[in-house]
């Protein structure tokens, strides 16, 4: 005979904003008897029919297919449709939701998803056709297992938003494409069958690329595991193997590798004029006072660290002459 799940008391604070109403955002409390593996979003739903039918919220698949009801649950960017009350409760006691946050609000848990969008417009996220191997007529172009390994976890992006919720680089600047769309390019930009490879790695690099933070947050709140940190930092290695170190962001990451590589320490003067050049480093002369009087051994170059062959037989095994420029 199936046993019934014990009920627990679950109780809610719930983001409420209504910009007609004129009144400021405010959280409102419910509490519901609910087992503990009802989703959080069939709690709201049973908030709205029983509770407060003004409730808003977004939703569609109730599968964790459509990505609509993506939220903060206790300020995690996740799914509410696959997220069990009962773990949330156990470890916080409670269950707060918001909105997403890098996007305005509409209402209560809607927000206007249009930067997010846009961002994915602004990559083309389609084939385009390689005018120097068109596909044969009426037929598919085949691709090997090999080829289609490189698209890594991409294809599993449902694009619900919560990696653009959780990017401290698309809050810092909005015109940072966020991760969602930089998995998305780096999908096209390993597809063989792309003509436009090339143009994409290059076109993304001015101000797209290097805003990443290299924080890891999409990749922990994304429910997919598509990993999108892990696809940008790919993209970054392409971009370098493809055009050099042509930017502040790359020029950085190179002149950090050569630092390490020399001493196993960084060199913090040198990787400031190495990123910035001559000029960059006459116009961080007030910061770098200010550091030099709280660390005055940045004047001195560090010494060289004990281990130091080890730091360069790591670096020499991690690099993949396969993987640079491959684009
Ligand atoms: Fe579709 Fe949650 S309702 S992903």
């Amino acid at each position: 005979m199936a046993t019934v799940a014990a009920r627990i008391p679950v109780p809610f604070e719930v983001y409420r904003y209504d910009p007609a109403s004129g009144a400021p955002p405010h959280y409102q409390r419910f509490s519901l008897e609910l087992a503990p593996h009802t989703p959080v979003l069939s709690a709201l739903l049973r908030i709205r029919e029983e509770l407060d039918s003004t409730l808003a919220l977004r939703y569609s698949c109730r599968s964790a297919i459509c990505g609509s009801c993506a939220m903060l649950i206790n300020s995690k960017s996740r799914l509410a449709c696959q997220t069990p009350v009962g773990p949330e409760v156990a470890q916080y006691g409670r269950i707060v939701v918001d909105p997403m946050r890098n996007q305005p609000v509409v209402r209560d848990l809607i927000v206007d998803q249009r930067p997010f969008w846009s961002e994915y417009e602004r990559i083309v996220p389609h084939l385009i056709p390689d005018p120097e191997h068109p596909m044969p007529e009426g037929r598919t172009n085949p691709m090997t297992p090999e080829q289609v390994d490189r698209f890594r976890e991409t294809p599993r992006c449902i694009a619900c938003g919560a990696c653009y919720s959780a990017c401290p680089a698309v809050e810092a600047d909005p015109s940072f494409p966020g991760p969602m769309a930089l998995a998305k390019l780096y999908r096209f930009v390993v597809d063989p069958r792309d003509g436009a490879r090339r143009e994409r790695l290059l076109r993304i690099q001015p101000g797209g690329l290097w805003t990443c933070l290299r924080c890891h947050l999409c990749t922990s709140s994304c429910p997919k595991d598509v990993r999108p940190s892990e696809r940008i930092r790919d993209l970054k290695e392409m971009a370098i193997g493809l055009q050099g170190a042509t930017e502040s962001g790359s020029r950085h990451a190179v002149a950090f590798q050569t630092n390490i590589v020399e001493r196993g320490l960084l060199n913090e003067m040198k990787l400031v004029r190495q990123t910035d050049g001559l000029v960059g480093l006459v116009g961080q002369i007030p910061q770098g006072l200010r550091m030099v009087r709280k660390k005055p051994e940045l004047l001195h170059a560090p010494p060289r660290i004990e281990g130091l062959e080890e730091v360069r037989r790591i670096y020499a095994a991690l690099k993949d002459p396969e993987e640079k420029g491959s684009a």
